[in-house]
């Protein structure tokens, strides 16, 4: 008796798969998994339902809290990838290796996802179960499958397929992000049509404001409220969603090197993001953003590849969680036209010393307002040095005249007459 674990979420893609691994793979027994990553409570409905109609044994895992502490980490680490805060790509190790141990539990002899050979959720999912002694299956890219053919296949062996939107856009949910992709989506010149949207209300001009606590660039309250990473998530993906906040459209250069037109929503990782770097913008000092600015990207980087168990990763967030200790405070985020901007910000370990900005002080300390005077003198002491030399050096000499892009100029214009001279 051979058994593959597969990763389930009643879509059409993993509804397909189903089927292709008995009857073209040859498996005995398909284990469906399902992770819960905060997809709304209609897709497990679907994937239950999906899988009592194929007779699919089908485990729940709950991973949300884990999902959760992960999105808060890459706040810490500012992460976006392009523009977008990487939802799709944080869940996809987390649901990979709670599919991993479900397939050890049940003895399964490999593990299948239903990711096209095109995108990156393909390269997410391996490399999490390649370090495992499992055979590693992806039906969809290795029989070539488009989604047409996935529909009439579906359609003629009579398999249940998720109702919500009959396959028209490819949807993945999580806590973090909803992304929408597909259908006439594909083409990016088309405007989206509004019934894309769940999570976002189109902005009708109504302002609002909330208050983001954090400690250790963690969020931990939201107006004065502790809560839990999911339930507070949740709370803001409500709130923020009202106005309209957190939606992206964008052309997304994936892993394999194709362009794609993607387009996401993501209330609360807007306003989580926003309110973290507001609070790093008070508390750092010039050169920790400066250097951080760099490291962020590198921890982006491996977050949107599915790597955050790169070693580096870890090595990045050594540098993140020095940073962090000070990122301690609050910031009070308005919702305002479909953006969440920064409109207060406050902490004990603010950098920021009135004192020494305002114009009304004459002294810091010690320090006068005549001590720049000095500092002046110096800026730009060596550029200044350096155009000297070069202007005395050229002085005499056309040939190296200062601004040589004049006599190139000439060259071009006077050779362009000649020609047109030949041709009279
Ligand atoms: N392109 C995104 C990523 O790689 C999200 C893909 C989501 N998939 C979907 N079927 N909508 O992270």
């Amino acid at each position: 008796m051979t058994s593959v674990a597969l990763a389930f979420s009643g879509g059409l893609d993993t509804t397909v798969c189903v089927s292709l691994l008995k009857e073209e793979y040859g498996y005995d027994e398909v284990v469906g998994v399902t992770v819960d990553v905060g997809q709304p409570e209609s897709e497990f409905e679907e994937a239950k339902e999906t899988a009592d109609a194929h007779g699919l044994d089908l485990h729940v895992v709950d991973a949300k809290d884990e999902f959760a502490e992960l999105c808060f980490d890459s706040v810490r680490a500012n992460a976006t990838y392009q523009g977008y805060p990487l939802g799709t790509a944080l869940a996809r190790p987390v649901i990979a290796n709670a599919i991993l141990d479900v397939a050890k539990e049940e003895g399964c002899d490999a593990l299948a996802h239903g990711c096209t050979g095109k995108g990156n959720d393909q390269l997410r999912f391996e490399t999490v179960w390649r370090a495992s002694d499992l055979d590693v299956v992806a039906p969809v890219r290795e029989m070539g499958l488009t989604r047409e053919w996935e529909k009439q296949y579906a359609d003629e062996k009579g398999l249940p397929v998720q109702s919500g939107n009959d396959g028209v856009w490819s949807i993945d949910t999580n806590l973090w992000s909803r992304s929408i992709e597909g259908g006439e989506l594909e083409d990016p010149s088309h405007v989206p049509p509004e019934d894309i949207y769940e999570w976002t209300e189109t902005p009708q001009g109504e302002t609002g404001t909330v208050d983001i606590e954090f400690e250790n660039g963690y969020p931990v309250a939201v107006d004065g409220e502790e809560m839990d990473p999911a339930a507070l998530i949740e709370h803001l993906n409500e709130l923020a969603g009202q106005y309209g906040v957190g939606r992206t459209d964008m052309m997304e250069d994936r892993m394999l090197g194709l362009k794609v037109r993607e387009n996401y929503e993501h209330p609360a990782a807007t306003t989580l993001l926003t309110a973290h770097e507001a609070l790093e913008q008070l508390v750092l000092t010039k050169e920790e953003r400066d250097f951080k600015a760099q490291v962020d990207q590198q921890w982006s980087n491996k977050g949107y590849q599915g790597l955050v168990d790169a070693p580096i990763v870890k090595a990045l967030e050594g540098f993140i969680a020095e940073t962090q200790t000070r990122v301690t405070g609050k910031v009070t985020i308005k919702f305002d036209g479909g953006r969440a901007r920064p409109v207060a910000r406050e902490s004990d370990f603010s950098v920021y010393s009135e004192e020494a900005a305002s114009f009304n002080t004459k002294t810091v300390g010690d320090i006068t307002q005549e001590d720049a005077t000095g500092v002046a003198k110096y800026h730009g002491f060596q550029s200044r040095l350096a155009n000297a030399a070069y202007e005395n050096a050229t002085k005499d000499k056309p040939g190296l005249a200062t601004d040589g892009g004049d006599d190139v100029a000439e060259e071009t214009s006077a050779g362009g007459q000649t020609q047109s001279g030949d041709e009279e």
